[in-house]
């Protein structure tokens, strides 16, 4: 990434989040106490863009211990379905938000709190509509179900100026392929943080994984 853009505390662009490391690992976690060495173990292995899910009831406060305790990693909240969503996430310290999909309503409430946005699109009119809000950087979610590499491959036609994150069924195995597209900047997925390897603390095996997502080439 830009020298100096993940100090503590400086804006990051939703181009800089992307370009940061060819994957975005998607977190889901269960305890608070988790959050600091997880955030360590990924930043070991060269990982430092991490989107927290805001799916369980500590993601907010595992975003404000990564924020004041891991100046080295950029935490952003995933899962964001609403202004208020946006503002928690805000408020805790997250530096950049991913949506599982597109309302004008979150598009705005991230606007005007600073916070890059990565908006989940799945359809030509949600892209469309988050186009027309100013996002030119989108998630592609869920990537594998609703079309995969060809779906990419179709919207690089009309969509020519858009890049995408494809989130969802993105695994070691296809994660080449979706690399390789002209239109994809990076992919987005759960795999750098298996639960097993969470809930037991196997730290040195997520540093491990994010070691390898970090030696996928991208075009
Ligand atoms: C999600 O929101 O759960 C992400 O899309 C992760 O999907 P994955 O588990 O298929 O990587």
């Amino acid at each position: 990434m830009a020298a100096g853009a993940h100090e503590t505390g400086t804006a990051v662009t939703a181009l800089q989040v992307m370009r940061d490391a060819p994957v975005i690992p998607v977190i889901v976690l269960q305890e608070v106490a988790q959050a600091v060495p997880l955030a360590r173990a990924l930043v070991a292995g060269g990982i430092r863009m991490l989107e927290v899910t805001m799916r369980t009831s500590v993601a907010l406060a595992c975003i404000e211990a990564i924020a004041r305790e891991v100046p080295e990693a950029v935490p952003g909240a995933g899962t964001v379905r609403s202004a208020a969503d946006a503002r928690a996430a805000s408020r805790a310290g997250a530096r950049f938000a991913v949506s599982p999909g597109y309302t004008s309503s979150v598009g705005h409430a991230c606007r005007d709190l600073g916070l890059p946005l990565l908006p989940g699109v799945a359809t030509g009119s949600e892209i469309m509509a988050a186009a027309e809000d100013g996002h030119t950087e989108l998630k592609f979610f869920p990537a594998l179900q609703a079309g995969g590499v060809a779906m990419l491959k179709a919207w690089g036609g009309p969509f020519p100026e858009l890049r995408f994150c494809p989130t969802g069924g993105v695994s070691p195995a296809n994660a080449a392929e979706f690399l390789a597209l002209p239109n994809v900047v990076c992919v987005g997925g759960s795999w750098l943080t298996p639960a097993d390897a969470v809930s037991t603390g196997d730290w040195a095996r997520i540093t491990q994984l994010a070691r390898e997502a970090t030696q996928l080439q991208r075009r």
